[in-house]
């Protein structure tokens, strides 16, 4: 997706997190990664005003877009859901345009959304159980860009960021497209539908280690 003005200065490197903070840092062992990330993940690249109104844009469209692909008549993620959120945290992809003199020819490529959510899941005995695992809330790759490997590239930062193994994740209502994904790239089969919407996997209850 394109926009009038540069990703630059918002995303100076291709994959970047933002909380409800809203400030992009570099994710630890990013694409770009040849740069002391400790150095990265610490400097806050902070954004002026105007910038800001510029990342609200890219969280927005990206946001409506996403909703769109999924055929959702809301609006799952946008830069005040995101400031308003308890722990939400986006992943971001961006490319930008090597000649800096050709202007909107930066593309934001595809997010991720996840955040911890409180939840009773059914185990094989049929026992409710509260937890608060990582959960997948939002996911989109722009459509002339999907199965690019843009989608797995998101995927393995937030579980390396986030330290949580596939198995342990809670899908919200997983689309055909995610259900496939996951399938490919990280063996999930036969998921768990519960009561929520939410979608666990076969060994969810295994070796957990967080929160629950
Ligand atoms: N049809 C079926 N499976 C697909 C498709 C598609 N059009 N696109 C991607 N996939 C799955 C397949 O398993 C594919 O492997 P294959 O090409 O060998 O069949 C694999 O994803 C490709 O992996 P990546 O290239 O890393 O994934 P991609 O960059 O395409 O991102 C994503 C995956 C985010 C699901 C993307 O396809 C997308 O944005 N889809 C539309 C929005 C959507 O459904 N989002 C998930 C909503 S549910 C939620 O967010 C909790």
């Amino acid at each position: 997706m394109n926009f009038q003005f540069s990703l630059d200065s918002i995303f100076p490197e291709d994959l970047m997190i933002i909380g409800r903070d809203l400030t992009p840092k570099v994710v630890d062992g990013s694409l770009n990664s040849s740069t002391p990330s400790e150095y990265y993940y610490k400097h806050f690249c902070r954004l002026d005003p105007s910038s800001k109104m510029a990342l609200g844009e890219v969280l927005d469209r990206m946001g409506a877009a996403s909703a769109r692909a999924q055929g959702l008549s809301q609006v799952i993620t946008t830069m005040e859901k995101l400031r308003t959120s308890e722990n939400h945290i986006v992943y971001i992809i961006t490319r930008k345009h090597p000649d800096r003199s050709v202007d909107g020819a930066d593309i934001c490529v595809g997010f991720l959304k996840v955040g911890r959510k409180r939840l009773f899941i059914l185990d094989s005995s049929g026992g409710q159980n509260e937890v608060m695992p990582v959960s997948v809330l939002d996911f989109y790759v722009h459509e002339s860009l999907q199965r690019h490997g843009y989608g797995r590239q998101l995927f393995d930062a937030m579980l390396q960021t986030e330290r949580v193994e596939p198995v342990h994740l809670a899908i919200d209502r997983p689309s055909d497209k995610l259900t496939s994904f996951l399938a490919k790239h990280y063996g999930l089969r036969q998921p768990c539908p519960q009561m929520n919407n939410f979608v666990v996997y076969p060994g969810f209850f295994s070796d957990r280690e967080e929160d629950e």
